[in-house]
């Protein structure tokens, strides 16, 4: 038996050829002798119908062998149903079965997915991921992540760009994050390291007068995984000569406005919002704020400074957020958000509630009247509302009222999934103190371009150098980062001077970038959007586990394979190396 068509394409006007089908038993029911049979493969579910009026008895005691799952082939006849199954793209029709075979059997699956998602734990669905992909909504979360690369490849092909792969095996790259190692057989004592991305790369091919490139690249980062991390991840890298910040923006632009209409048939609005990452902070507590909802802080330090609240007086920075509709919580449930500010670390969080243009309750007694008008204008309410006051340092009362911020928005229901608002970041600082190690480091990448009236203060005042880097924001979740890169020698090496790196350590580690730049580097420019965290957000997942065909679990292992595992004392001597046992 040959498949003529799959079992997500037959239609009423099929009606009555002969086909047929092969798939999965998605469901089969026996009738008072009529065998239902619901036929399933990627593209969808088709009824078949084995009938002991029409087929022989032989045939019936096969069909009623099988069982979910098992593999099978039908040869039949198209028939229209007389009461079509609306919740079935094929529902209209059924197959007349007239023969079976039986390709393959299937023990009992340990969990089920029959209802468009698996119902069992995470742990178990990744052990058996092979099963849990042939979900509904798992096989369209496949189908959408290959829609969208191949968007992704049209698109940046007909703009030019040519796809080019760069070494998996490489030396170190700097994007912060722990490295991957993989041991050098024939140079014992040394390591490759899994690039964390191709950054130095695409740079170097822009020196090489590639001009314009891209890769759907794989990065590897040693890190937790958390919900919108993996330890081995997708970027859409993407790099350009020639060209600044803007060409960037509409470029990305572009491609994500075709992203969605191609995979999603959604017309993203472009251009995007551009906000400086000093507005971000300031208004959202968070340099990636969520757009769909408003709830922006606001900042009364100003009138703060001659409070009688000890807690307003001395603090550094005093802000606000003020929710409407929520002056009804009842002290219980504020200590909730109490704990929650702790968490983030606050040390308390002050509230006052609006009602009817009154204010009650909380640290109203420390207000003046010229303050609570302030709050009022600023406020921007219709009704009533419950006001909470960070007061702290800067960078606290940002954490603590961007965490409530995002908090509020999910509980007032105002993130819909399905409402899509990208915003740019951009101007964001060159340096961020590291305290731990009491240094500077860079915020982006150190091939980042400062801005240029900044370049003089690198080495004396680095806290106030902003750089040509922007990140692209997608419903409060970080898709993209990128800049303008530095294609001149002095520059670079007063960035890695600031950030303390020797002549040795520069020699070692950037070597060979610094030559490769003696050789005529053209400006350039770039941005590396996150496939995964991407089709996280088009498809409201939770994490990007359920994006990734074989993902690691969130401890890192994989259920499925045992990965990593242990490797044998031959294979360790061959390496050259030696395993402390814990
Ligand atoms: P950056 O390190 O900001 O920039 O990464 C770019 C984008 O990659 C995604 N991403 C991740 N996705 C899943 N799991 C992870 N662990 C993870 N880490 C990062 C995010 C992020 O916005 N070379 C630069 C880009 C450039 O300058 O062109 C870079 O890698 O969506
Ligand atoms: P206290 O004066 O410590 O009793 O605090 C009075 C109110 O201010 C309580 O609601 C505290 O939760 C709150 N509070 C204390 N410290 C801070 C802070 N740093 N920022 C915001 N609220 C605070």
């Amino acid at each position: 038996m040959k498949r003529t068509h799959n079992c997500g394409e037959l239609r009423k006007n099929d009606e009555n050829k002969n086909v047929t089908l092969s798939g999965w038993v998605h469901k089969y029911r026996n009738l008072g002798g009529l065998l239902f049979f619901d036929l399933r493969d990627r593209y969808g579910i088709t009824q078949v119908i084995f009938d002991p009026a029409k087929v022989s008895q032989d045939i019936i005691e096969l069909a009623s062998k099988c069982r979910n799952e098992f593999v099978v082939s039908i040869d039949g006849v198209v028939k229209v149903k007389p009461d079509a199954n609306r919740n079935l793209a094929t529902g209209e029709i059924e197959i007349d079965a007239n023969n079976i075979k039986i390709e393959n059997e299937s023990i009992t699956p340990p969990f089920n997915f029959l209802k468009g998602r698996s119902d069992a734990k995470e742990e178990l669905r990744l052990e058996y991921r092979y099963l849990d992909l042939r979900s509904e909504v798992m096989t369209r979360n496949l189908i959408l992540r290959h829609k969208v690369t191949m968007a992704t490849r049209n698109f940046l092909s007909e703009k030019g760009f040519l796809e080019i792969e760069t070494p998996t095996f490489t030396k170190s790259t700097p994007e912060g994050a722990r490295d991957y190692l993989v041991p050098a057989r024939l140079f014992p004592g040394s390591f490759y390291a899994l690039p964390q991305s191709p950054q130095i790369f695409k740079q170097l091919l822009m020196v090489s007068g590639m001009d314009k490139y891209f890769q759907i690249a794989r990065c590897y980062r040693d890190e937790d995984a958390r919900g919108d991390r993996q330890p081995e991840f997708t970027q859409i890298d993407i790099e350009a000569s020639f060209v600044d910040e803007n060409y960037i923006f509409s470029l990305t632009e572009g491609l994500m406005h075709q992203i969605f209409s191609e995979s999603m048939g959604i017309e993203i609005p472009v251009p995007f919002e551009r906000i400086p990452y000093s507005v971000s902070m300031e208004e959202y507590g968070v340099d990636k704020p969520d757009l769909r909802f408003g709830l922006k802080l606001k900042n009364i330090t100003d009138i703060t400074r001659n409070s009688e609240f000890g807690v307003f007086k001395n603090a550094e920075c005093v802000k606000f957020i003020a929710v409407e509709g929520k002056e009804d919580l009842s002290r219980k449930q504020i200590g909730k958000y109490e704990d929650y500010a702790k968490h983030l670390g606050a040390k308390g969080l002050a509230f006052v509630k609006l009602v009817d243009g009154k204010f009650e309750a909380g640290i109203e007694k420390f207000l003046t009247d010229d303050d609570k008008r302030t709050i009022i204008e600023l406020a921007e309410v219709n009704g009533n509302a419950m006001i909470f006051f960070g007061a702290d340092r800067t960078s606290t009362v940002n954490k603590v009222l961007g965490g409530l911020r995002n908090r509020f928005g999910n509980e007032l229901g105002l993130t819909d999934p399905k409402d899509f608002k990208f915003c740019w970041v951009t101007d964001f600082p060159m340096f961020e103190y590291n305290e731990e190690a009491d240094r500077w480091d860079a915020m982006h990448h150190m091939f980042t371009m400062p801005k240029e009236e900044d370049i003089d203060k690198i080495e004396n005042d680095p806290g106030n150098v902003l750089s040509k880097s922007y990140d692209l924001v997608l419903n409060g979740v970080e898709l993209a980062s990128g800049s303008v890169r530095i294609h001149d020698r002095d520059i670079q090496e007063k960035i890695f001077k600031r950030l303390d790196l020797t002549n040795e350590e520069i020699e070692d580690k950037f070597g060979f970038m610094l030559k490769a730049f003696k050789y005529g580097a053209p400006p350039h420019a770039g941005i590396a959007p996150g496939l995964d965290r991407l089709l996280q957000v088009m498809t409201g997942e939770e994490t990007i586990r359920e994006v990734i065909a074989f993902p690691k679990a969130k401890s890192l292992n994989c259920p499925l394979t045992k990965a990593p595992s242990e490797v044998s004392q031959d294979q360790l001597d061959e390496l050259n190396i030696s395993v402390k046992k814990k």
